[in-house]
């Protein structure tokens, strides 16, 4: 049977209007078109407490074991991460934070080691959050994410969407899509 990629989509972003969120949803429509098979989601969708060895040292919440889970499910994954102060921001940082501890009978970082990332960020500012994306590189890298040279910053974010979460820019939108697309090309690669 042929083989799937399947890639987890999402952003660093909670905000229902979020610029990353829409990013993201076109790096997926890349992958997708190069035969993956994509889960878009909303971390404001998980609720995440803010993560405290004291709370996780009374049972994994069951928001954090249904994330981990679809972790796992993917072999891909397609971040758009907010740049705030210079870094990314809280709820993506306590995300990967909750996803990497291993529960009972887990190996270590399962739901991060082998998995390929390709990154990217949008902002409203000249950057396009490109500082933060040094940081996000750093942190999956250390935790076994082979994470794509390739990545991308939009600035301006706030006028670079056109009618529903298309880019205006043909040339920004294809190399968003063609990040979605070497995440997936990569998995099948590293398959065979
Ligand atoms: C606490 C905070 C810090 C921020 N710091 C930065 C920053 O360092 N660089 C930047 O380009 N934008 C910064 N911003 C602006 C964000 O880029 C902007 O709010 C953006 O829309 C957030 O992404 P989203 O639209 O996906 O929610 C900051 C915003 C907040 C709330």
């Amino acid at each position: 049977m042929a083989f799937t990629p399947k890639v987890l989509a999402f952003s660093g972003s909670l905000r229902k209007g979020s610029y990353n969120h829409r990013l993201v949803e076109v790096a997926a429509g890349g992958a997708r078109a190069a035969g993956a098979e994509v889960t878009v989601l909303r971390l404001s969708e998980f609720a995440l407490p803010v993560f405290d060895e004291d709370l996780e040292a009374k049972g994994t919440p069951d928001s954090v074991k249904r994330l981990k889970d679809i972790f796992r499910a993917h072999q891909g994954l397609l971040i758009s991460s907010p740049e705030y102060n210079s870094s990314v921001t809280a709820a993506l940082k306590n995300a990967i934070d909750w996803v990497s501890r291993p529960e009972q009978g887990q190996p270590p970082l399962s739901c991060f080691t082998d998995k390929v990332a390709g990154l990217m960020a949008a902002s409203p500012g000249a950057l396009g959050g490109l500082r933060g994306l040094v940081h996000l590189r750093a942190i999956l890298s250390n935790i076994s994410v082979l994470v794509l040279p390739e990545q991308f910053a939009l600035s301006k974010a706030h006028e670079a969407f056109g009618e529903g979460a298309t880019l205006s820019d043909a040339k920004a939108k294809a190399t968003v899509e063609g990040i979605g697309a070497k995440v997936a090309s990569t998995i099948s690669k590293l398959r065979a």
